[in-house]
């Protein structure tokens, strides 16, 4: 059964709202397409994840937002507000949790590619840590770290090898994956005394993927994370279970997705055999959960043409200003600002962009549209703006927050 949609959207009233809101005032003064996002929903999302954790009584949780879900720089300082952290994958994204002033021993940075620039950037800010995927680059982090005098703070980022039930493409713990190193990597890694001379071996890292509904693959992970914990003498500061906790887009059955309550049982559940590292702490890297909800995509039909039994809504946003059904054929929920009556139709939602994948919904039910109907997208707030590009070299969807005030802030 279909369940009506969620904060921050309320279709109680014949217009949409948003946090209270009419959008079709809204859109009056801001020029579609924009992203519009929830302070509320945002703070919200964080305490429930936190809430979560602290009802599983997992011990000392330090929540790294994943920046790439959202690296607004209004929504990673109010995430700083709370005292949130960064899971951090490139230069720019390291400078920017910096820029927005998180605290540094609340940030990671993972990624597979980081270059001895963005490596000696991360040794000096003097980070949580820095998540080693292999062999190869603890070489260039122990090298840079001797030159420049200062020693690394560094988890190895484990690949426990287990299969992931997600979409292939946000799947990323079995071997055939380029992310992390295996366990027997790890051992042999660690016991090289000489790279530690240089670095201190601060946790073990996972993440096995994203979206994910399923916890066993989870549990599976974080079990062979604890056996290679306890086969360290020295003390780790903390084991980091990645970020990866999906959300119910489709808004159909919320028991199917895990709920963070769920999740957060599943990980203290699976903590618990940790043997010898008193007062661990454990990182999470969310980005999706964190930020998903919080954001909708408002979009212009700019005109609507049919092609014998298809009818087409084209709108004026773009997979290039929202890329995850043209990449992953993702199913995000679509509503009109004004409530229809009467009959629905199914429609083909496409955008301007000149590739047949630049599609937000197939023959989806939707009630009469025309062109200046607005729609909104929903569920954007993480992995939309920040993976838009200028295809076509189209401008990119501008990024508007409602304050917990009901201001509007261009953001
Ligand atoms: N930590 C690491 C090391 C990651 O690579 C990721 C996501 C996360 C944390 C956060 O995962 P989350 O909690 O958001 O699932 N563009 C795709 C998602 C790619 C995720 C890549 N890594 C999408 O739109 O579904």
């Amino acid at each position: 059964m279909k369940k009506t949609a969620r904060a921050p959207l309320d279709f109680s009233t014949p217009d949409l709202q948003f946090d209270g809101l009419k959008l079709s005032n809204l859109v009056q003064e801001i020029e579609t397409p924009f992203y519009l996002y929830s302070e509320k929903t945002l703070k919200d999302q964080y305490q429930t994840f936190m809430n979560a954790a602290a009802s599983a009584n997992i011990q000392n949780p330090i929540v790294c937002f994943a920046l790439k879900a959202n690296p607004n720089p209004w929504l990673v300082k109010t995430l700083g507000s709370m005292g949130c952290g960064a899971d951090t994958v490139s230069g720019g994204e390291l400078t920017r949790a910096l820029e927005c002033e998180l605290d540094p021993n609340k940030i990671v940075f993972s990624g597979v590619a980081k270059t001895q620039k963005e490596i000696a950037k991360a040794i000096k800010a003097n980070i949580l840590s820095i998540n080693v995927e292999s062999m190869e680059e603890m070489e260039m982090v122990a090298a840079t770290a001797k030159e420049l005098g200062i020693k690394a703070n560094v988890a190895l980022r484990l690949n426990p090898k287990v299969n992931v039930i997600t979409h292939k493409h946000i799947s990323t713990g079995n071997k055939s994956h380029k992310f992390g190193m295996l366990s027997n990597d790890a051992r042999a890694l660690i016991a090289n005394k000489d790279l530690w001379q240089h670095a201190n071996l601060v946790g073990l890292s996972i993440h096995i993927g994203s979206q994910l509904t399923d916890l066993s693959a989870t549990a599976q992970a974080i079990r062979e994370m604890v056996g290679v914990a306890n086969e360290i003498s020295t003390p780790l500061k903390f084991l980091d279970v990645g970020g990866g906790l999906g959300i119910d887009y489709a808004m159909e059955d919320e028991s199917k997705i895990s709920s963070p309550e769920k999740y957060m049982q599943v990980v203290a559940e699976n903590l618990k055999g940790l043997k010898n590292h008193e007062g661990v702490a454990t990182v999470f890297e969310p980005g999706r959960y964190i930020a998903a909800r919080c954001g909708v995509l408002v979009t212009r039909i700019v005109r609507t043409k049919t092609s014998e039994d298809y009818r087409f809504a084209i709108v004026d946003a773009g997979m290039n200003d929202f890329a995850r059904p043209a990449i992953y054929d993702a199913h995000h929920e679509i509503y009109p600002i004004t409530k229809a009556q009467g009959e629905t139709f199914k429609w083909e939602v496409v955008g301007p962009i000149c590739e047949t994948t630049d599609c937000f919904a197939k023959g989806r039910e939707l009630p009469s549209l025309k062109a200046g109907d607005v729609l909104v997208i929903a569920d954007t707030g993480a992995y939309g703006r920040s993976m838009a590009s200028h295809y076509n070299l189209r401008d990119i969807a501008l990024e508007y927050v409602i304050t917990n005030k009901n201001e509007i802030l261009k953001i």
